[in-house]
């Protein structure tokens, strides 16, 4: 066996990411808990992770002590402003105690501000559909980052406006379940304000923080490049879910598949680029789907892919994606804050893993700025609508005893958080399938 280590960057980030709504548990007084009460989820969020009955101490030991160096979490904003005019000092100090936890081993803390979840007050006034929004999640925000801006200088305003505009309004699969894809614009319009108040509104308190959002960046490939209406509507796809957040934060426009809309204050409001990388999608023209733009998604036959199917496993898509966000960013550091696999037998998510890293890994040989990656996810948590059908943790739960048990994807995992590197050895140990792939053999 040939013997090599694919080294990484020094200083490196290495950490998974979680969110409140999946973690905590007994969150019930945001939309998404009334949205499983309506029988809308597979299973119930329940006692989650019950990060907030204090579980997070032992989840933050096994990340320290397997090496990582960073967490990305969320605050529940329905826990912090339960009324418009009320604000829960406990909760802050519950935050800020977890920091102060992350701190104590080593770990660079991310906040998330918003991760899909709002208080039902805003949800009662029509939430991010209606403008007022920006001036709620700037109060919000403002409370939030004074209370925490001890512990944390790294900010999430957002995650993944375009997915929660598509899976609320287009798909409907998550709440509000529907509206259309003028609505699901609107939405992502109000976002991008609020996102851009939220980062003047942070550095007003913290000159030094680094301020961005996380990009869900799925890229749509059209099956049949040949035929003009797959690789029109592809396109189109492409523009409204991938690339309307980016062209606003990056040049003060969001260009839509219905129009350009301007916004000049969202201009330049980013410090980092965030990115969130799961799969590619295959598409077609499909008359029966005007609702997503006349396309429909599948994988390339024979993909490989996680347990339900969701994801298929193209590390060359990661690549592309990385690609794509160096030349969109040329003079930004890039995270990514999200990347990872459903698989409770685990055996899928070690490739996954090795290859993904082994895109970032190329990627950093031509100096792309990649300065961290945070792997989706520490534990098994409640996957949205998806609820706990999919276990994307490095560590399994059982939420009956709230047991966890270490997959081999956590080892693999601490061996290259802990070394800093991707090496033959431990591609050999944890999925010699993809080590040629990997390692390519020398072809003289
Ligand atoms: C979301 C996470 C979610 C993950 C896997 C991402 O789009 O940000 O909250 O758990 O996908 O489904």
């Amino acid at each position: 066996m040939i013997q090599a280590t694919y080294q990484f960057t020094r200083g490196f980030l290495w950490g998974t990411a979680t969110a409140a709504h999946q973690v905590e548990g007994g969150n019930t007084n945001n939309q998404w808990y009334v949205w499983e009460q309506a029988g809308r989820t597979k299973g119930v969020s329940g006692l989650a992770c019950d990060w907030w009955g204090g579980r997070w101490r032992e989840d933050f030991d096994r990340a320290a002590e397997s090496g990582q160096k960073a967490h990305r979490l969320s605050v529940e904003w329905s826990r912090i402003q339960p009324a418009p005019d009320q604000w829960d000092e406990d909760a802050l100090e519950h935050y800020r105690l977890m920091l102060r936890g992350l701190r104590e081993r080593g770990m660079t803390a991310m906040v998330t501000l918003h991760h899909f979840t709002h208080p039902l007050w805003l949800d009662q006034r029509g939430a991010w559909e209606n403008e007022e929004v920006g001036l709620h999640f700037e109060r919000f925000v403002r409370k939030t980052v004074e209370a925490l801006k001890e512990y944390c200088g790294l900010w999430c305003t957002i995650n993944e406006p375009n997915f929660y505009a598509g899976l609320g309004y287009v798909t409907g699969d998550m709440p509000p379940g529907g509206g259309g894809l003028r609505l699901a614009i609107r939405v992502q319009a109000n976002m991008a304000r609020a996102h851009a108040a939220a980062y003047r509104t942070i550095h007003e308190i913290q000159p030094k923080a680094r301020v961005g959002y996380a990009l869900h960046y799925r890229p749509a490939v059209p099956r049949r490049r040949w035929f003009p209406l797959d690789a029109i509507t592809s396109r189109l796809r492409h523009l409204g879910l991938n690339l309307s957040f980016p062209s606003a934060v990056s040049t003060g426009v969001m260009r839509t598949p219905i129009g350009r809309i301007s916004m000049p204050e969202v201009k330049g409001t980013q410090d980092y680029f965030g990115l969130n990388y799961y799969t590619a999608d295959t598409t077609w023209f499909d008359l029966f789907q005007p609702k997503e733009l006349f396309t429909h998604a599948g994988f390339p036959r024979g993909a490989d892919l996680g347990e339900t199917g969701m994801i298929a496993n193209i590390p060359q898509a990661f690549y592309d994606a990385l690609r794509w966000a160096v030349r969109t960013y040329p003079n930004l550091p890039i995270l990514i804050t999200e990347n990872g696999i459903d698989s409770s037998d685990d055996v899928v998510r070690r490739r996954y893993l090795a290859q993904h890293l082994h895109q970032i890994w190329r990627a950093l040989n031509f100096n792309w700025q990649i300065k961290g990656y945070f792997h989706w996810t520490l534990v098994d948590n409640f996957e949205w609508e998806r609820g706990w059908t999919q276990r994307f943790g490095l560590w399994a739960l059982d939420t009956d005893t709230q047991k966890r048990t270490k997959r081999p994807s956590a080892d693999l995992y601490a061996a290259i958080c802990k070394s800093n590197s991707l090496s033959t050895e431990m591609v050999h140990q944890y999925c010699p399938e993809v080590f040629d792939n990997i390692f390519p053999p020398f072809e003289g």
